[in-house]
């Protein structure tokens, strides 16, 4: 039984609830759930969610890692899980230094956890880890979150099917699955000296009863799981100047035409000087087991081809990240639907808990570089001149690279018109 130390100030009968679990009040709060991720700006900001059963107040304490300084409160929001008895707290701390550890907790006094903002710039390299499709069996997500931990990544970016919980649209969610999930992530993604890893996603598939062309109001629970950056559903997410994290919904709960692309354009436009923009969602442009010509995710792959792949082009984008086909591929650099030296690699394909697909062998589709059966996560690499791409197998094996160096080219030539972001 969970005990919620932090909402005492308000529920004296928790005390009452302390003694019928037998736990003493030096028994330090320890939710079910507990993650971080961005909602603004990852140098100076970060936000806490965490669940817990019973009433709590949302309100956490911190203070610079080691320091004898005061804690200071910060207040979040409660919302009630749909499905669910939990209730997800959600605060966001501001006001922090870049490349600046701190701690928190949930009463002064008791155990308290530690992250890390984004540095400023790119004077040291960051790393940071991606991957998709997560959770088939237990053992290989905490295989695959502990090795991600690990890593000593500045965050890890899941593109998309996390937990599995929804599989039928005719089924209710499955909310027993985001149980062990966050149970797993608290648990096993943390860094050699207990590090919290930020968690960035986007939504997939499995997130939402009916896969696809979803209302959003459909994927509430993973809507009330998650803060994204901004409005709901995609965003980008700005380091410094040195990266734009673009967080896309692959037409599951937003189209991928229209207002998304409109967006997308505006927001790439205003962005092209970063050295490094990288987009993640989760149907694959180019995917490397499911047809790309039949079929309700060939749909959206057409979509993305038509729609986003010529935004990537035109803005400087040289490596995307896609899900949901459950091996491993590298595609040739791809450029106007065609190989070019100079185009974008797409890799993918979301194997990172999940039982393997056979992929089409290389040659047999024009696009793939590489693909195989192989259960991975990359870690990307980012300096001021380079990104470095490697693929790690689940026994922590590195079996593939790509390296892309930073040109003046990868910014777009001619200046353009800037619009206003907005979705
Ligand atoms: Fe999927």
């Amino acid at each position: 039984m969970s005990v919620f130390l932090n909402c005492r100030r308000l529920v004296v009968g928790v005390v009452v609830l302390w003694s019928a679990a037998g736990l003493s009040a030096n028994e330090a709060f320890d939710p079910p759930a507990l993650y971080l991720t961005w909602q603004r700006d990852p140098t100076s900001t970060m936000t806490v969610h965490w669940h817990t059963v019973e009433e709590a107040k949302p309100e956490l304490f911190v203070r610079p890692r080691g320091s004898a300084e005061k804690w200071r409160a910060v207040s979040g929001k409660s919302q009630a899980l749909p499905g669910s008895e939990r209730t997800v707290h959600t605060a966001e701390i501001s006001g922090l230094q870049p490349r600046t550890d701190y701690e928190f907790c949930f009463w002064p006094g008791e155990k308290a956890f530690y992250f890390r903002t984004a540095p400023r710039d790119l004077s040291q390299p960051l790393r940071f880890v991606t991957g998709g499709d997560v959770y088939h069996e237990r053992g290989w997500m905490d295989t695959m979150n502990a090795l991600a931990g690990k890593l000593d990544p500045a965050f890890v970016v899941i593109g998309g099917d996390l937990a599995y919980s929804c599989e039928k649209a005719s089924k209710p969610e499955n909310m027993e699955r985001w149980d062990h999930y966050f149970e797993s992530w608290k648990k096993h993604a943390r860094t050699a000296d207990g590090r919290l890893v930020p968690l960035v996603v986007t939504i997939g598939n499995h997130e939402v009863p009916g896969a696809y062309n979803q209302p959003p109001e459909r994927a509430a629970v993973y809507y009330t799981l998650f803060s994204m950056p901004g409005p709901r559903g995609y965003n980008v997410l700005d380091f410094g100047n040195y990266l734009s994290l673009f967080l896309l919904d692959s037409g599951i709960t937003h189209p991928v035409e229209g207002a998304q692309t409109d967006w997308l354009r505006s927001a790439l436009a205003q962005r092209r000087q970063a050295p490094h923009l990288v987009p993640v969602y989760h149907i694959p442009a180019y995917p490397c087991v499911r047809s790309d010509q039949e079929g309700e995710s060939a749909v959206i792959t057409q979509l993305i081809r038509k729609h986003w792949c010529p935004l990537f082009d035109e803005f400087g984008v040289k490596v995307a990240f896609e899900n949901h086909d459950h091996a491993f591929k590298r595609t040739r650099p791809i450029r106007g639907n065609k190989p070019d030296p100079n185009g974008v690699v797409y890799l993918g394909d979301g194997a990172w808990g999940v039982n393997l697909r056979k992929p089409d062998r290389a040659h047999a589709r024009w696009y793939l570089q590489r693909a195989a059966s192989i259960r991975h996560l990359y870690l990307v690499t980012l300096s001021p001149e380079a990104r470095q791409i490697l693929a790690f197998d689940e026994q922590g094996r590195v079996f593939d690279e790509v390296y892309q160096r930073v040109t003046a080219a990868d910014s777009a030539a001619e200046p353009r018109a800037e619009t206003p972001a907005g979705s």
